[in-house]
């Protein structure tokens, strides 16, 4: 078959694990493998190279995608998707292998279902962890360990100067990297999307902590956190492709508050794209390189508009559209996490 790929969206560190899992496991089964270029773009401007062993080795471990992204969204650009399907038809593609988070897969969704469809199956990849239905997205274990190294070395300066630190990571409107990265770095305060939160409480238990002899507290706050009564801080009111505003700011914001409110030191960091770079854990290589495998499988079963997915340790496949709703955190790892504070 002659099988086209695309990475698209906010890269990762693993997609390249997975580029290479698709080649590999796509030419040992017979197959001709095209990728293509910079997200939605490739196919709508026949942008593509045909991919060989040669070009996948040795980028297991890479950061990024050897493919570029972009958050081009083919159903807003007038004619793209008749650019997109004329392209895909001229070059003999039989199915499409997509990789990336909520936005990439929504457009793999939609093109299973046009007049003269596209056959597709997703793979799901964003340091967010956002999406339904699979445990893990690849990037995510990675991003953790950036944000988790981070916090771990703001906490030495955090405690030498007495002050207070507020770190903020990604995520998107989840909470996942804010959640995990805190629980493993030991932070004392984690605020993320699925729970407002109030600033008196968090003055509260930071005075409380000082009470207890602990003069410095850190505190892990997620892009999309916000207070009662308060929208989310954005660094640009201007929506991709997709419909997103540029979140970031909230924990210079909640810095300078704290720091007014208890006349305590306070420093924030933003992480931002730190997150999304970096040699990709062994975790996140093996669950890209299953993924890459069982996404060749779905497509030689013929198996179309669906999402690799891991569950309970085991790699699985869903529906495209279960996958498509914004996956919440775990409210008991939540409430597990209050016993720190
Ligand atoms: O979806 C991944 C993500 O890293 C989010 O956590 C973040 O809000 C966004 O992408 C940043 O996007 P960009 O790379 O376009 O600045």
């Amino acid at each position: 078959m002659r099988i086209g790929m695309l990475t698209g969206g906010g890269d990762s560190s693993a997609i390249n694990a997975a580029i290479r899992a698709v080649v590999r496991r796509g030419l040992a089964g017979g197959h001709q493998i095209l990728g293509f270029k910079n997200g939605w773009a490739g196919p709508i401007n026949g942008d593509y190279v045909e991919m060989t062993a040669e070009m996948v080795s040795g980028i297991l471990p890479k950061g990024g995608t050897i493919l570029g992204t972009s958050r081009t969204n083919p159903f807003k650009i007038d004619g793209a998707v008749d650019k997109m399907r004329e392209n895909m038809k001229r070059l003999g593609i039989e199915a499409m292998v997509c990789i990336g988070g909520d936005d990439t897969l929504g457009v793999a969704h939609k093109l299973n279902h046009l007049d003269e469809p596209v056959p597709a199956v997703g793979i799901p990849q964003t340091i967010d962890n956002d999406i339904n239905g699979t445990d893990y997205a690849i990037g995510f274990q990675t991003a953790v360990t950036v944000a988790t190294d981070a916090i771990d070395k703001l906490h030495t300066t955090a405690e030498s100067h007495h002050r207070i630190m507020v770190v903020e990571v990604m995520g998107r409107d989840a909470g996942h990297v804010a959640l995990y990265a805190g629980l493993a770095g030991g932070a004392d305060i984690i605020l993320v999307p699925e729970h407002r939160f109030d600033i008196d409480v968090i003055i509260d238990r930071i005075k409380k902590r000082r009470q207890g002899g602990k003069t410095f507290s850190v505190v892990v706050i997620a892009e999309g956190a916000r207070p009662e009564g308060r929208e989310q801080v954005v660094t640009s009111e201007k929506t991709d492709a997709f419909g997103h505003v540029r979140l970031g700011g909230v924990a210079e914001h909640l810095a300078d508050v704290l720091e007014e409110k208890t006349g305590l030191e306070t420093r924030s960091m933003n992480l931002g794209h730190l997150q999304r770079g970096g040699m990709a854990t062994p975790f996140d290589r093996v669950i890209a390189t299953e993924f890459g495998i069982e996404a060749i499988e779905l497509v030689e079963k013929g198996e179309f508009d669906r999402m690799t997915s891991i569950q309970h340790g085991q790699v699985t496949s869903i529906p495209l559209a279960e996958a498509l709703t914004l996956r919440p955190i775990d409210e008991r790892v939540f409430e597990m996490a209050q016993i720190f504070f």
